[in-house]
């Protein structure tokens, strides 16, 4: 949003700052404006979940009111470094800052919704509307005067808004920890040629879990635009707005808060694995249905262990869980990439350097190719990133530290290598975003030495 022109992150801007102020929204742009940048973040295709680019755009067009020049690199990333997108990679972004197409794309946007869908595994609708706010997110539909419920830690708590319900749920503003993310499972004794400790990790969908619910219909789906990466596949939300819609005989809205996710959202599993150079060896995992058989698959000869330990929910639907880490430890004994082969059928190879990332994607023939090169670029930018930089910190009791999207370690437009997507796939088409992050993953690794711990900095 614009105050006063200036352009300001709204989630991180309390009202009381904005008082007696010009507050301008996306929706407050000139037509002219919405046009150009609607236009071309669709040619570009950065847009996915459409979440996050309102903001984006905001600040791009208070920037360029000023005279900035969007066409420079170094300057872009500045801009950006006040956002967080978590699908993109942000080099899309980039592109439709820096190369404004400011008609939309003639190309089938029926097409790119099936492709965007395809890589989402639910419906992601792509087009003009999404990148302007209309996304059809959960928490932007509920009707007028509905009740307001927000989690407390045994029990939900009702109010006529969102101020209130947080006051009686005691709430406090998420902050981030000092405490630096540290692999939870020792490694197995052993003679290990590679190993690998990786620690609990954020999915960071960034539209929070949200649903609502009248007395007698069906509660909205938390999914909105998009699949959150897996992370909202178990969300109870919609489940709970319809139980709490009948029993008070009224509308309900039910909003998860950032700490929310981070404390019962579910995690990427931590391992920690020692592999011989016959390629047999040890796999320690944090208990999660269906990651072992993936683990399996890959490292046949190895032996898994399932622990239960103290800390947050893990799930196997987060992308890649577990035979991406299985991947890059086959990689590390090997001390090459090469292609790997998602459960999918789509298979990538990668390779990764300081400055570019250069990835080549057996996916079969795309249907949209904007799409499918934002889909692998975001999948790219993951990988990378939480090999790097990303984890979050749990204490020996299990209880979380990180509580805001800003400290799970995400990284910056800024931090990232230039992504270079090359399709040499033909035939039926597949979703390509596990086999491109497993791919970068490992390569990742490789490039910085296999260190034994993630985040490997
Ligand atoms: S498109 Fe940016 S967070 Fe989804």
């Amino acid at each position: 949003m614009l105050i006063d022109d200036d352009p300001r992150v709204a989630c991180v801007t309390p009202l009381r700052r904005v008082s007696g102020r010009r507050v301008t929204t996306v929706e407050g742009l000139t037509e002219e404006e919405q046009s150009k940048w609607a236009g071309s973040f669709v040619a570009h295709g950065a847009s996915q979940c459409g979440f996050c680019t309102p903001g984006i755009v905001c600040r791009f067009v208070g920037h360029e009111r000023k005279g900035a020049d969007l066409g420079n690199r170094e300057t872009v990333d500045r801009l950006l470094s006040a956002h967080l997108c978590r699908c993109t990679g942000w080099q899309t972004i980039r592109e439709a800052a820096s190369e404004v197409t400011v008609d939309l794309p003639s190309r089938d946007l029926e097409i790119a919704t099936r492709q965007a869908s395809l890589e989402a595994g639910t419906t992601q609708v792509i087009g003009p509307q999404v990148v302007l706010g209309r996304g059809g997110f959960a928490d932007d539909e509920t009707p007028d005067g509905a009740l307001v419920a927000v989690r407390g830690d045994s029990e939900w708590h009702l109010a006529d808004n969102l101020h209130q319900a947080r006051e009686q749920a005691g709430k406090i503003q998420g902050r981030r920890s000092s405490l630096e993310p540290q692999p939870p499972l020792e490694l197995p004794d052993g003679n290990w040629e590679v190993s690998l400790r990786t620690s609990w990790v954020e999915p960071a969908y960034l539209e929070t879990d949200a649903s609502w619910c009248d007395q007698v219909g069906e509660p909205a789906h938390p999914f909105a635009n998009g699949g959150a990466f897996g992370g909202k596949i178990e969300s109870d939300v919609s489940e709970v707005a319809r139980w709490l819609a009948q029993e008070n005989d009224c509308t309900v809205r039910v909003l998860w808060s950032r700490e929310d996710v981070v404390r019962y959202g579910p995690k990427r599993p931590p391992i920690s694995a020692g592999l011989r150079a016959d390629g047999t060896g040890m796999i320690r995992l944090v208990a999660t249905p269906g990651v072992a058989e993936r683990i399996q698959a890959v490292l046949p000869t190895c032996e898994i262990e399932q622990l239960t330990i103290p800390g947050p929910p893990t799930s196997s639907a987060l992308r890649a869980a577990g035979w991406a880490e299985a991947e890059m430890l086959r990689a590390g004994l090997r001390g090459n990439t090469d292609w790997i082969t998602a459960p999918s059928g789509a298979s990538a190879r990668a390779e990764v350097g300081d400055e570019l990332i250069r990835v080549e994607v057996n996916a079969g023939t795309p249907l949209d190719r904007v799409m499918f090169r934002s889909y692998c670029i975001g999948a790219a930018h993951m990988a990378y990133s939480w090999v790097t930089a990303e984890g979050l910190s749990v204490d020996q009791d299990g209880e979380v530290h990180d509580l805001t999207i800003r400290s799970f370690g995400v990284l910056r437009s800024s931090d990232t290598p230039h992504i270079e997507i090359i399709s040499v796939g033909d035939g039926p088409v597949l979703a390509a975003g596990d086999a491109v992050f497993a791919a970068v993953a490992a390569a990742t690794w490789l490039n910085r030495g296999c260190p034994p711990d993630l985040p490997s900095g």
